[in-house]
């Protein structure tokens, strides 16, 4: 993938964390999400791509934009070919914590080569990620326990340094008591679990290891951002029923979970590695902050003029780069002014 394309990506989730920052404190998931995808959707349809959505919003029936097969980028240009990509998005990440001016929600997508992603069913997922210093010591199929003693021993601390991010879900109850009694530190987010995977592997965060049940599709795009950042990833699929208990409309949604996995040749049981998740290296993620949180700051507005902040990763290189831009709306033409206020 062509070095250049970096800064564009970074104008896309730019743009979406812009155009949700007016929701923010709102009460309005849907409009804040809309807003995103709408801006995510017009600057990645400026970029010089033959682009395909692989994890996006839902399937095209159920969402009008970013759905998954949907074509993005600029595909006629004027010399020379353009590359073809895949991309996973997540306009927002925390819909709640914007519509509730909470912190940590980010814009965020990452992009890969064709076929690079694995096309996850939006479902459940059980999720073991760590940065670097541990990659190659993780294995879903042993005990929690036994991996945070393999983890704790790779970083070379005792367990009670070692600290593990976990979504703050009743799901979690039980592991997070189980996980201090033994005497790590917990951190736990309200929500955001790529931003929280992702502070398992950069430089400069307290956080070395990441479990729990999220969404799939997150899975993936954490799986992107561990490829980019040389950290590592184990997961496994999991039925709705599975973690939100045995009733009948979530038996339902469990049916129909097995029965996609198995038209997409999904095995529920088995664990994903990082590569079964992302196949190479050659990935760019990116992520922009909407509030500031513990991975980024948000944005910050002074009339027309809006600061941002994003963190832009070249997994073939492992540059990673900290993005602090200053837009002035007074500048922009009338289509991106419209989505940003
Ligand atoms: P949304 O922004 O789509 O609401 O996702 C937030 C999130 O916390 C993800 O980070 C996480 O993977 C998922 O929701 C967990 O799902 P649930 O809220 O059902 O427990």
């Amino acid at each position: 993938m062509k070095r250049e394309l970096a800064l564009e990506f970074a104008r896309v989730t730019e743009a979406a964390s812009l155009a949700a920052h007016k929701w923010v404190g709102r009460g309005d998931k849907e409009s804040a999400d809309q807003a995103a995808v709408d801006a995510m959707r017009t600057v990645l349809n400026q970029i010089e791509i033959d682009g395909e959505i692989v994890i996006g919003e839902g399937e095209i029936d159920e969402a009008p934009m970013l759905y998954i097969g949907e074509k993005v980028g600029k595909t006629e240009v004027i010399n020379g070919t353009v590359e073809s990509v895949d991309i996973a998005v997540d306009p927002i990440e925390g819909t709640r914590m914007t519509a509730q001016g909470q912190a940590n929600a980010i814009a965020v997508l990452a992009v890969g080569n064709k076929g690079s992603f694995l096309k996850a069913p939006d479902m459940y997922m059980e999720k073991l990620i760590v940065g670097p210093g541990a990659k190659g010591c993780i294995d879903l199929e042993k005990p929690l326990i036994e991996n945070v003693h393999n983890v704790a021993k790779a970083l070379g601390k005792p367990l009670t340094e070692l600290t593990i991010s976990i979504l703050d879900k009743p799901r979690h109850k039980d592991i997070i008591a189980d996980l201090q009694k033994l005497g790590v530190k917990i951190f736990a987010m309200p929500d955001g679990d790529v931003a929280a995977s992702v502070l398992c592997a950069v430089i400069d965060s307290e956080v070395d290891m990441l479990y729990g049940i999220g969404g799939a599709p997150e899975g993936v795009v954490s799986a992107a951002a561990m490829r980019a950042l040389d950290g590592d990833m184990n997961a496994r699929l999991k039925l709705r029923s599975e973690v939100k208990g045995i009733t009948l409309e979530n038996d339902k949604i469990s049916n129909y979970e097995k029965a996609r996995c198995e038209k997409m040749g999904i095995d529920l049981n088995k664990v994903l590695r990082l590569d079964d998740l992302v196949k190479d290296d050659e990935v760019i993620f990116s992520a922009t902050g909407i509030t500031t949180g513990d991975l980024l700051e948000g944005i910050k507005r002074n009339g027309n003029i809006f600061r941002t902040q994003t963190l832009l990763i070249r997994g073939k290189t492992k540059t990673i780069r900290y993005i602090n831009s200053v837009h002035n709306l007074d500048f922009k033409n009338d289509e991106i002014k419209d989505l940003i206020i």
